[in-house]
């Protein structure tokens, strides 16, 4: 063919197939873009699960002292903060994980302890970043339907195979909102082989927490069993998604193993300095919780309105099931400058996802939601996802 050179045949191709074949992740739609877009300035984003009352100002401030020194390579072995952590969780530094974000330490897990031929087992509807990070590595990753919106560990364990080496589990679960509890967790830990890597992602843990009785703390549940890995991020509750840090609690061999896959500086300076702050911020952390608790009460009681079905959340979103396209419903929510989230990418294309706001912006999306669906009636009964 005509423009390419005899040396490199023309459908060569570039990358591996496994790299081929991925769909990037799609965020949440950014403030600016719908403001340029649909022309509305005063936009009330949803979408992505974020802290409506800002960033711990703890973490701010911290922020503000270290900005000289941003010229300086981030101590990379994350001393202070590691200290901090294993203080808070009553384990030793050398059991604590620090990542960019805790996707990066998703990522790593599967980087270092998926060999080829090796299995993650995962499950359907949850979080998308799992199988895109088995599937970036060239790794095989095994979903096991979710059962009314929540994990089914009973069916998770009965998949566990002979490959099976990676387990993850988001508890609660992002979309679903969902949560596994302590009894269920504990049943199906007892039939997961010893050499199996299991890693509960806590992400939303503090929403959870002493909410519902039965949810779980993954930090106890690590007593007796070893190669359990916890993971907690200073995105939500705290309030940092920007910076980008998250954490691990693992078993000292575990966590050494990370320690040698990761980059030499992967949490920056100023993430470093926010996340030890916001964690003695414990007014901005009741704060999030209270906001948070108040408005998805809001949005459990109102959206039903709408003939949407809303799944029980403890955490800082809600998933509706709305019985129409979700991809419209988020179309017609940008026209009001509200932002949420169409999960047909998650397999469910009626739902959307609904990040609580603060008690004025979750007010913003009832008033929006009437006029949308007041200009769609609704096509099917309600209830479906
Ligand atoms: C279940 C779950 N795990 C992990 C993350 C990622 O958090 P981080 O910002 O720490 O990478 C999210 C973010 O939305 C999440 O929902």
């Amino acid at each position: 063919m005509a423009g390419h050179s005899p040396h490199s045949p023309p459908q060569a191709p570039i990358v591996a197939s496994y790299i081929e074949s991925l769909s990037p992740y799609l965020p949440g739609k950014p403030i600016e873009e719908v403001a340029r877009e649909y022309g509305v300035p005063d936009c009330v984003k949803l979408a992505s699960n974020e802290n409506p009352l800002g960033a711990s100002p703890l973490a701010l401030a911290a922020i503000r002292d270290s900005l000289s020194r941003v010229h300086l390579y981030p101590d990379g072995s994350c001393f202070v903060l590691k200290q901090k952590l294993a203080e808070r969780h009553r384990v030793s530094p050398q059991e604590v994980v620090v990542g960019a974000g805790t996707n990066e330490i998703l990522t790593l897990l599967v980087r270092t302890f998926l060999a080829e031929g090796e299995e993650a087992l995962l499950s359907e509807n949850t979080f998308l970043v799992y199988r895109l990070a088995v599937q970036s590595c060239g790794r095989t990753a095994v979903a096991v339907p979710m059962r009314d919106h929540r994990y089914d560990l009973e069916a998770m364990a009965a998949a566990i195979g002979p490959r099976t080496k990676l387990i993850i589990i988001a508890n609660p679960d992002n979309p679903n909102g969902s949560y596994v509890t302590k009894g269920e967790l504990e049943r199906f830990l007892t039939r997961v082989p010893q050499r199996v890597v299991v890693v509960l992602d806590e992400a939303y843990f503090e929403f959870a927490h002493g909410v519902a009785a039965d949810y779980p703390d993954g930090c106890e549940l690590r007593r007796g069993r070893p190669r359990l890995v916890v993971l907690r991020t200073f995105s939500k509750i705290h309030g940092l998604a920007g910076l980008r840090v998250g954490y691990g609690i693992a078993e000292p061999e575990v966590a050494n193993y990370l320690d040698r896959v990761r980059d030499p500086f992967n949490v920056s300076s100023l993430a470093q300095v926010a996340a030890v702050a916001a964690l003695d911020d414990q007014a901005h952390v009741e704060a999030t919780k209270a906001v948070t608790a108040q408005g998805r009460d809001v949005l459990t009681r109102e959206l039903p309105r709408f003939g949407f079905q809303v799944v029980p959340s403890v955490t800082n979103f809600v998933l509706a099931l709305t019985g129409r396209p979700g991809d419209e419903l988020f179309q017609g929510l940008l026209h009001h400058g509200v932002i949420v989230r169409p999960m047909r990418a998650y397999g469910m294309p009626e739902a959307v996802r609904i990040s609580v706001g603060t008690p004025a912006e979750n007010e913003r999306l009832l008033r929006a939601l009437e006029v949308v669906i007041g200009e769609t009636p609704l096509r099917a009964a309600a209830g479906k996802s």
